[in-house]
């Protein structure tokens, strides 16, 4: 019968920066799948190529029938190229581009207080210094009231956060204990919008929730760390119900902004989750960090991206707040709207198509992952990812560390999987 249906491959695009390894072992473990699979009215095949930057006409047509994206954040051209994409070619891109150029940190605050999740009390803060042109002169001439901000953040109490509003990776964020430090922190703000925020003291858990498509993966973090041990193998930290709360709260966040890769950030103090940072949607996604977490990231987007290509699931360019909303309105105890915000999610992006999916043509993919992870060839990938970012005398000590978490990483996979097959049998 299969022999009948028509063929298509279906092509990949990686539009990339400096990563260098997850994209070599997605293509690596993808080509010894060596995937046919029958969608019912077609067969499809996959190919990947990296997506180049060049000069391009508005007009032309797209090869890809979806890209996963890492420069939209900051490289123009790539993410006018994608934004043309999806609006003449119906592409389907991972994340989407308007969400990422326009939703900072602020709104997704904002958004996530409305819907009643733990996000911490947060004021905004007009900046210190302005662009010296005549109409911001005007402007605040005019408007600025002036403030003090001390009392601002009286009204949060010390120790407290000031952070940019738009941030991310660390930058311009300080930890301030009484009103000198805020004036001295302030002073050196400059152009930067900032936040005041309450600090979440003494948390016992800090919670790095990364979402790929309806997977969501927990891992602990230890901000205090140097980079290479701040993801923390951990096995008990969460007890089944705090989980199923971090999931549902991670798949409504990617849900509700149509991120289909991010990662959440939530501290737990008292048994409570304060979110804090989930505006993330460029994920940290090498093996230098993540080491025993990469693989099973690396799965995840396999599976979810050949899924999404071979499925044709559909690209949302609009966001859709409004079922959210609606949600929100009903006067349901939180735990109950929190489900009902992520069902929401999980319909989008057709989770039970999705499982089904992976179910039936993606059943070899872990013992793929598994002998690739063991393989020289992976082994070689991690190390010249360490080679670009550690000195000379580093990158064996650092090559064979990073090695060996994956290693141990296969160690409990084929627990798991023999598990998994004891009580399929
Ligand atoms: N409200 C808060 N309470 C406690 N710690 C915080 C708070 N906000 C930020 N931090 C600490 O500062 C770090 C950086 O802040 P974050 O909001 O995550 O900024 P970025 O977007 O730069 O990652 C966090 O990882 C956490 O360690
Ligand atoms: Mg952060």
């Amino acid at each position: 019968m299969s022999a009948k249906l028509k063929q298509r491959t279906s092509l990949i695009g990686l539009s990339l920066g400096a990563d260098l390894c997850w994209p070599a072992c997605y293509e690596a473990i993808l080509e010894r799948m060596n995937l046919s699979v029958d969608m019912g009215h077609e067969t499809v095949r996959f190919a990947t190529e990296r997506v180049t930057v060049e000069p391009f006409d508005l007009q032309q047509p797209v090869r890809y029938d979806i890209v996963l994206d890492r420069l939209t954040h900051w490289f123009t051209t790539s993410r006018e190229w994608i934004k043309k994409a999806v609006v003449m070619d119906g592409l389907y891109v991972l994340n989407n581009p308007w969400s990422l150029q326009s939703m900072e940190k602020q709104t997704t605050y904002a958004a996530m207080m409305r819907l009643g999740l733990d996000v911490p009390k947060t004021w905004m803060i007009p900046p210190r210094e302005h662009e010296a042109n005549p109409d911001v002169q005007s402007t605040l001439n005019r408007y600025a009231k002036l403030f003090d901000i001390g009392s601002v953040a009286d009204k949060l109490g010390y120790p407290l956060y000031m952070k940019p509003y738009d941030g991310g990776a660390w930058v311009g964020v300080t930890r301030i204990k009484d009103r000198e430090e805020l004036q001295h922190a302030y002073n050196s703000s400059g152009k930067r919008v900032m936040h005041l925020q309450e600090s979440i003291e003494d948390f016992d858990v800090f919670v790095r929730a990364v979402g790929i498509g309806p997977q969501v993966e927990m891992i602990r973090y230890n901000p205090d760390k140097p980079l290479h041990g701040r993801y923390e193998v951990g096995f008990s930290f969460l007890t089944g119900e705090e989980w199923s709360l971090l999931t549902d709260q991670t798949l409504t966040i990617n849900g509700f902004f149509g991120w289909d890769f991010n990662s959440c950030e939530s501290l737990r103090r008292d048994g409570t989750f304060y979110p804090i940072d989930f505006a993330n949607a460029c994920p940290d996604f090498q093996v230098t960090s993540l080491h025993y977490y990469f693989p099973i990231l690396v799965k995840n987007m396999l599976r979810w991206s050949l899924f999404c290509a071979a499925s044709r699931h559909r690209m949302r360019p609009t966001l859709d707040w409004e079922p959210y909303f609606d949600v929100q309105r009903r006067d349901l105890p939180f735990r109950e709207r929190l489900a009902a915000y992520a069902d929401i999610t999980r319909e989008r992006m057709e989770t039970e198509r999705f499982k089904a999916f992976c179910e039936t043509h993606l059943t070899h993919l872990d013992e793929v992952a598994w002998e690739f992870f063991g393989d020289p060839l992976a082994k070689g990938i991690i190390r010249d990812k360490v080679s670009a970012m550690y000195p000379q005398h580093e990158i064996e000590p650092f090559t064979e560390h990073f090695w060996g978490l994956i290693q141990f990483w296969r160690k409990t996979e084929r627990d798991r999987l023999k598990a998994r097959d004891e009580v399929a049998e």
